[in-house]
């Protein structure tokens, strides 16, 4: 059999950047400096200038940007944050662990982004942000959340864990909103060599209570204002980002390249919907997710027998997890988010992928 087609082959970019990488990692332990140092300021600065945003503040994990942002625009327990149901769990966690209630709205069956003519409706007097989550690389559509957002006097956190380097009408996605919350995980777009998280904001003092609870909720050493968090980016996933973050656009351009390339095989196969691309967003393919109608954990099941992995993002949506369904075991009803999560298949994508690999996925699903 030919070799295993994994989801992502992370190698061949390593492998291309290790001279420098080695350089960034070495530097770094020879400095003794480890957390909070030069690389991860200097890395702040210069995701702020790519990203065109007054301040970058790094910080751990895209869960952590996620809970520390709601927390530096005034999300307290009690509070509740409309988001979508169709996204990886930690969205709907960080609002759960600043005490707030997530409220889901249903997705738009396009796009697999929260629906946003639906989000003035589940507006409360008790709502105090949205969180829309630009899934699978694409971004949802800021100018309908952030109209809504200013006429009722909402905080917007910008999901952007999988959307790094993405836009929307020209502007790179998570710098829209009042805060962007960003992920490093090794499988990113842009992505560490371990966890790793950024927050972005126009904001001085939202930027200013991040820097704050990153730091266990000080300012000034030894000098605790706030109930904060372990949550610093250490200095050797900051230096390996700063070699990586010059490459993103190219990156992403070459995610795109393989998305045009399986758009074009798949359309003789009508069994299958490829990605909806929105007219207002830049996709970034972080996923490249198609929609197969009818016996999809077959159709998954027989593809890893021809060795091509595929990953189902996501089975379960978030409203029917234990942890945030209603207080009574209840589920909202959200046909648009269940039926994605029966259908979705996510293949094989990244910068590396070549037209061959491309070319024995979709005849692996072709024989399917
Ligand atoms: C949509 C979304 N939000 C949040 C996160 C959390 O990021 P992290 O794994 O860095 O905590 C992820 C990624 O894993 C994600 O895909």
């Amino acid at each position: 059999m030919a070799d295993p087609i994994p989801i992502l082959d992370l190698k061949p970019e390593i492998d291309a950047l290790w001279p420098q990488l080695q350089e960034a990692i070495e530097r770094v332990v020879r400095s003794g400096r480890f957390i909070l140092g030069p690389e991860g300021e200097a890395f702040e600065g210069e995701a702020a200038e790519y990203l065109g945003v007054k301040h970058a503040v790094a910080c751990n994990s895209g869960t952590d940007a996620l809970v520390i942002g709601l927390r530096a625009v005034g999300v307290a327990p009690g509070d509740e944050v409309i988001t979508t149901p169709f996204t990886f769990v930690a969205t709907a966690e960080a609002i759960k662990l600043v005490g707030a209630t997530p409220v889901f709205v249903d997705i738009d069956p396009n796009t697999f982004n929260i629906d946003t003519s639906l989000i003035a409706a589940a507006v409360t007097p008790r709502t105090k942000a949205v969180v829309p989550v630009h899934l699978f690389g694409q971004g949802a559509d800021m100018d309908a959340v952030m109209n809504l957002a200013r006429e009722r006097g909402l905080k917007v956190i910008e999901d952007t864990a999988q959307a790094f380097g993405g836009l929307y009408k020209q502007r790179k996605l998570g710098t829209i909103g009042d805060v962007g919350a960003y992920s490093f995980f090794p499988s990113k777009n842009l992505g560490a060599f371990g966890d790793g998280g950024l927050m972005t904001t126009d904001d001085d003092a939202v930027a200013q209570a991040m820097r704050m609870l990153r730091c266990h909720g000080s300012k000034q050493r030894y000098v605790h204002e706030a109930l904060g968090y372990n949550s610093r980016l250490d200095e050797i996933q900051a230096a390996v980002l700063r070699v990586k973050l010059p490459h993103v656009d190219t990156l992403n351009q070459k995610r795109r390249e393989a998305a045009a390339q399986y758009d074009a095989l798949l359309e003789g196969l009508d069994w299958i919907t490829t990605p909806v691309r929105a007219p207002y967003a830049q996709h970034v393919f972080h996923q490249y997710t198609v929609r197969v109608s009818l016996g999809r954990d077959e159709v998954h099941q027989k593809l890893a027998s021809a060795g091509v992995s595929t990953m189902i993002y996501y089975p379960i949506p978030s409203h029917r997890m234990g942890p945030y369904s209603g207080a009574d075991g209840s589920t909202p009803n959200l046909p648009h988010a269940e039926q994605a999560a029966q259908e979705v298949l996510s293949l094989p994508m990244g910068p590396s992928l070549t037209e061959k690999h491309i070319e024995r996925v979709v005849g692996a699903l072709a024989s399917v």
